[in-house]
Order: structure tokens, then C-alpha cells, then sequence
């Protein structure tokens, strides 16, 4: 089996952290990332990077493809922020579309260079079944579609 090396977002707990685990259990290098990397056992690198910053992430990218040859990346970081439609707050959709859908794109594009240089790479976006509609998820819904 060839070790690979993965970077996965929002890693320090939940279904990133079983991710991780599992790479990690089957031999692979894992890469993480979360706002808090204290205090938690995780089976790698956890990076701590508020995903919502757009600058903080581009910079903890740039640094992080240099330190590593990813060869998988799991776009798994998501943020809720349960409206009805009719009380949308516009700032609470920019902050679900920034944690959800600009980090994914930003990661994506990090990492594509070396995938492409190493004509190998996989990349997985954790999306969620409210795409197909319910109350209360109108901004997360429409950021896991995207
Ligand atoms: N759980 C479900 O039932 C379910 C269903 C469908 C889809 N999903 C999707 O699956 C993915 C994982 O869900 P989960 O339930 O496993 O999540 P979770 O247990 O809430 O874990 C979220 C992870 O993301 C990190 N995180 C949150 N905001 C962040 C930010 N701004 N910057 C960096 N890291 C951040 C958290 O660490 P910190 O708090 O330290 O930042 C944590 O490691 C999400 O995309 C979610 O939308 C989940």
C-alpha cells in the first residue's frame, strides 16, 4: 500500500477526527485542522486555523503545501446557523458560506497544483442530505449544494 498524505478540515472532533483515524490506522500521514489543536488526540499534525478567516487560511495553506506533498484532501469543516427563510440574516449566510464553501474552494485550489505536479489526488467534500430541503438549514443547505 502506498503511505499518502491527507489534509482534512475541522479534524479535532466528530467525523473529521474518525477520519483521521482511520487514515491514520490504515498507515497514511493526516493532516488536520480545527480553531482549537489543544488538548486533543489526534492521530497526526493539528494545525489550529480559524477556517472562517479568509486570510488566516490562505496563509496556513500556503504554509502547509510547502511542509507537505498532499495527496487527499477532505473538505469536512461545516457551520450551521438554523434560520427559516424569512429571517435569513445576510451575515449569517456569509459566515455559513465562508466556513463551508470558500474554505473548500480555498483548500481546493491550494493543493490542486501538487496533485496535478504528482498526476495523482483525491478530493472529498462532505456535503449533507438538508441539500434536499428542510426548515431551519436555508444557508447550510445552499452552501453543502455549492
Ligand atoms: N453530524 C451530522 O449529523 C452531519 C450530517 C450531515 C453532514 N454533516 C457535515 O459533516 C461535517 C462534519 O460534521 P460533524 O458533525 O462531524 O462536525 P463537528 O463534530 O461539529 O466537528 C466540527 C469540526 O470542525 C471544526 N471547526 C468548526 N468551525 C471551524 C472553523 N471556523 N475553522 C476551523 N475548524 C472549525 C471543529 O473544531 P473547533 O471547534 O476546534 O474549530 C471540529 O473539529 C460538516 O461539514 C457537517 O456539515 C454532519
Amino acid at each position: 500500500m502506498n503511505k499518502r498524505s491527507f489534509l482534512i478540515t475541522g479534524a479535532s472532533k466528530g467525523i473529521g477526527l474518525a477520519l483521521a483515524q482511520t487514515l491514520a490506522n490504515t498507515g497514511h500521514r493526516v493532516v488536520g485542522i480545527a480553531r482549537h489543536a489543544g488538548g486533543v488526540d489526534f492521530p497526526g499534525i493539528l494545525v489550529p486555523v480559524d477556517l472562517g478567516d479568509r486570510k488566516a487560511t490562505e496563509q496556513a495553506l500556503a504554509t502547509l503545501t510547502q511542509q507537505y506533498a498532499f495527496d487527499g484532501l477532505v473538505n469536512n469543516v461545516g457551520l450551521v446557523r438554523p434560520q427559516v427563510l424569512g429571517e435569513v440574516d445576510l451575515d449569517d449566510f456569509d459566515a455559513v458560506m465562508r466556513v463551508n464553501l470558500h474554505s473548500a474552494l480555498l483548500a481546493t485550489q491550494a493543493l490542486l497544483p501538487g496533485m496535478r505536479e504528482r498526476q495523482w489526488g483525491r478530493i472529498v467534500n462532505i456535503s449533507s442530505l438538508t441539500v434536499l430541503g428542510i426548515t431551519h438549514r436555508t444557508a447550510y443547505a445552499a452552501a453543502k449544494a455549492a
